[in-house]
């Protein structure tokens, strides 16, 4: 009885303890980039939702940008087509366009607004072609190389994302882009999550994803780096320390934060409620990249 009593007390502290977080980020948006490789199963998705939906009832704005990188691979599969990546950005042509657009804005999108509205929590996926929120040309990757209708995002118009946010709606956004000429493109998710960030003046930008956080030696989860400067960062990619999918994600942190994010933090989305021991405790969980010693 009195050990019970005691763990409930336990429980109220730990909501206490969260009110100077609260305090500080209530109303401020928050651009949580989720999946592919995080999405696992779903009990792991579920406890994301609940998190978001609790960023959402504290009062701050969430906001999400989805990937969907294994689904599109393993739809691409079931047709018969083979997935080449450069440096951890996927080749698309046309058809694989296609079937990116379908899987991310029909499937994953729809998925992640219903599990959102499914505990209280009013949601609209749209993509990056609704309200022309991203606006994109053809992406040669960095050594000059075609990548196909892989788009590189010249402008964000967060008009449609705002009026959701403002009217009480978490935006889950599809990266899908398209040209002026109408051409649509198969955007890294990454990217659209920190182009969406440094366009809403996002406070936070959370990447969730499949390992630790960023690591010194990729097959030893106790290297995390738990804090990275842009200088740090940059020396990593360049002597192949950061390789794969981890380059854009860190390429992202470092645009973020030059377009005014103020933190950019790479999680672990294997880690039950990642995101609220990340932003309402004071020992973080995964690496956060700041522009200079934090
Ligand atoms: N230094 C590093 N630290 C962490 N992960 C790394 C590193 N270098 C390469 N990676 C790879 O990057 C992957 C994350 O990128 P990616 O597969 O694109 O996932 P996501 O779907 O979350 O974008 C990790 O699973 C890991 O294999
Ligand atoms: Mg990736």
């Amino acid at each position: 009885m009195i050990h019970d009593m005691h763990n409930e007390i336990l429980k109220a502290e730990v909501l206490v303890e969260a009110i100077p977080f609260i305090r500080k980020f209530a109303s401020s948006v928050v651009v949580v980039k989720y999946g592919g490789s995080a999405m696992v199963d779903d009990a792991l998705c579920s406890l994301v939702i609940q998190d978001i939906a609790m960023l959402k009832y504290i009062g701050l704005k969430p906001v999400v940008v989805h990937g969907g990188g294994n689904e599109i691979t393993a739809m691409l599969e079931r047709l018969g087509k083979k997935t080449e990546f450069l440096d951890g950005l996927r080749v698309t042509d046309k058809e694989t366009a296609k079937i990116a657009e379908m899987v991310l804005s029909g499937s994953i999108g729809k998925n992640l607004v219903e599990s959102l509205q499914s505990v209280g929590i009013p949601s609209v996926g749209i993509s990056g072609k609704d309200g022309r929120t991203l606006l994109c040309s053809k992406k040669t990757d960095a050594k000059g190389r075609d990548l196909g209708y892989v788009g590189k995002i010249d402008s964000v118009d967060s008009t449609l994302l705002t009026t959701l946010i403002d009217n009480g709606f978490v935006p889950v956004l599809s990266p899908v882009g398209v040209d002026s000429l109408s051409q649509t493109y198969n955007v890294n998710a990454d990217y659209a999550a920190s182009a969406v960030a440094g366009a809403l003046g996002a406070q936070k930008l959370i990447f969730l994803t499949d390992v630790e956080g960023i690591l010194k030696d990729k097959n030893d989860p106790s290297s995390i780096f738990s804090s990275l400067t842009e200088g740090q960062a940059l020396s990593y990619i360049e002597d192949g320390t950061i390789a794969g999918g981890m380059i854009p994600k860190v390429q992202c942190c470092l645009d973020a934060l030059q377009k005014g994010v103020k933190s950019v933090h790479v999680l672990d989305g294997r880690v039950p409620h990642a995101i609220l021991l990340e932003i309402f405790t004071t020992k973080g969980i995964g690496t956060m990249v700041t522009k200079e010693e934090a």
